[in-house]
């Protein structure tokens, strides 16, 4: 496992930064890049996977773990209600709730292991020992994420090759399987403390993580890389969106919080008009609270609108700068002067 990892990864993003370019590029810089296969069609995971893989270096692959959790049906219909005026205002219709989406667990898990994917992550929840042995068998090395010490006794159990401790002050969703509860308050240096204490495996640390200082810290104190995803979302082969892009360069955005209204599982972005006015009664629901939103953040985005965009971002997001992804990695591991 150690042998696969660098000091830098450049984190799994979904929903559009994470691209084949610019795991690749990772990999030339010396760091290593996980593709995300989350939302994604499986057909388009494959042609991911098979154009990264062509280029014979490390990286990953990282696949969403289905919640168990029950809906409350009658939380997220009264949501939905709730939502309607910005449907009005963006001019889309609200799906009906849904609830039944796995986002093709089982044919991503698959493509992993027939193309051999040298490291599989998961995120929101353990998969089963079944999916980890069938990994392992195939040759691919399994990292599971968590956020808190419980967390990583769970995901122990199923038998990984090591963990990610992802802090609350990550950008983007939280792995956490307690979204009630999820405030986003740890840092990176005492969740890894913590997530150390549990297990001699490689651990890996995620979170508001911005400077070749930082990660010459984390690193020093035992991290066995440093997963940084704000810190590439202008990089050149990211595949950001514009006003996603426009939102973290003008210098606007000066605040991130956590909140479950874009989606319904807790996530770190820029404090925007939509967090303001639905964190508070935003209930626990993904992926149903996810399908909710996505036409209004659709239509947001095609109007250039930040206003109603999930503009995820960790809290190092104002050292985030734009650049190839190779510079970027420079600045991570740069020597101090
Ligand atoms: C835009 C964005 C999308 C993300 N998507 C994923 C994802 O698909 N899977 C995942 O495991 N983590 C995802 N993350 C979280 C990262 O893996 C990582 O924990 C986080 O970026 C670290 O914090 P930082 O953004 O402050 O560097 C995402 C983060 C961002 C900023």
């Amino acid at each position: 496992m150690r042998e696969l990892l660098r000091p830098v990864i450049v984190a799994p993003m979904a929903g559009g930064p994470s691209t084949p370019e610019l795991v690749s590029g990772a990999a030339e810089a010396g760091a290593v890049g996980f593709l995300a296969a989350g939302y994604l069609a499986p057909a388009t995971v494959e042609s991911q996977v098979r154009s990264v893989s062509a280029s014979g270096h490390p990286y990953g692959l990282n696949v969403f773990v289905p919640a168990p959790r029950p809906a409350d049906v009658p939380a997220l219909e009264r949501y939905r209600e709730v939502l309607r005026a910005e449907a009005e205002r963006y001019e889309v219709d609200l799906p009906a709730l849904r609830l039944d989406d796995d986002d093709h667990f089982a044919a991503k898990v698959e493509l992993a292991v027939t193309y051999r994917v040298p490291m599989v992550s998961f995120t929101f929840g353990v998969p089963d020992r079944s999916v980890i042995r069938a990994l392992r068998a195939a040759g691919c090395a399994t990292l599971v994420t968590v956020t808190s010490a419980d967390e990583a006794r769970r995901a122990l159990a199923a038998g990984p090759d090591a963990l990610i401790a992802q802090a609350g002050t990550a950008g983007g969703h939280s792995a956490t399987t307690s979204p009630a509860h999820h405030r986003g308050k740890t840092r990176a240096k005492d969740i890894l403390a913590a997530v150390r204490a549990t297990t001699a495996l490689p651990v890996i640390v995620a979170g508001g993580v911005a400077s070749a200082p930082d990660v010459g810290s984390l690193l020093a104190e035992g991290a066995a890389a440093v997963q940084c995803g704000t810190a590439f979302l202008l990089a050149d082969e990211a595949a950001t969106r514009a006003p996603h892009r426009a939102a973290i360069t003008s210098g606007a955005y000066r605040e991130t919080v956590v909140t479950r209204a874009f989606t319904g599982q807790p996530a770190r972005a820029l404090r925007n008009r939509f967090t303001d006015a639905y964190s508070a009664v935003a209930p626990v629901g993904y992926p149903a609270v996810h399908h909710l939103t996505a036409p209004i953040r659709a239509a947001a985005a095609r109007r250039g609108d930040a206003g109603a965009l999930n503009l995820w971002a960790g809290t190092g997001h104002a050292h985030t700068r734009p650049g190839p992804v190779a510079t970027l990695i420079a600045n991570l591991l740069a020597e101090p002067r």
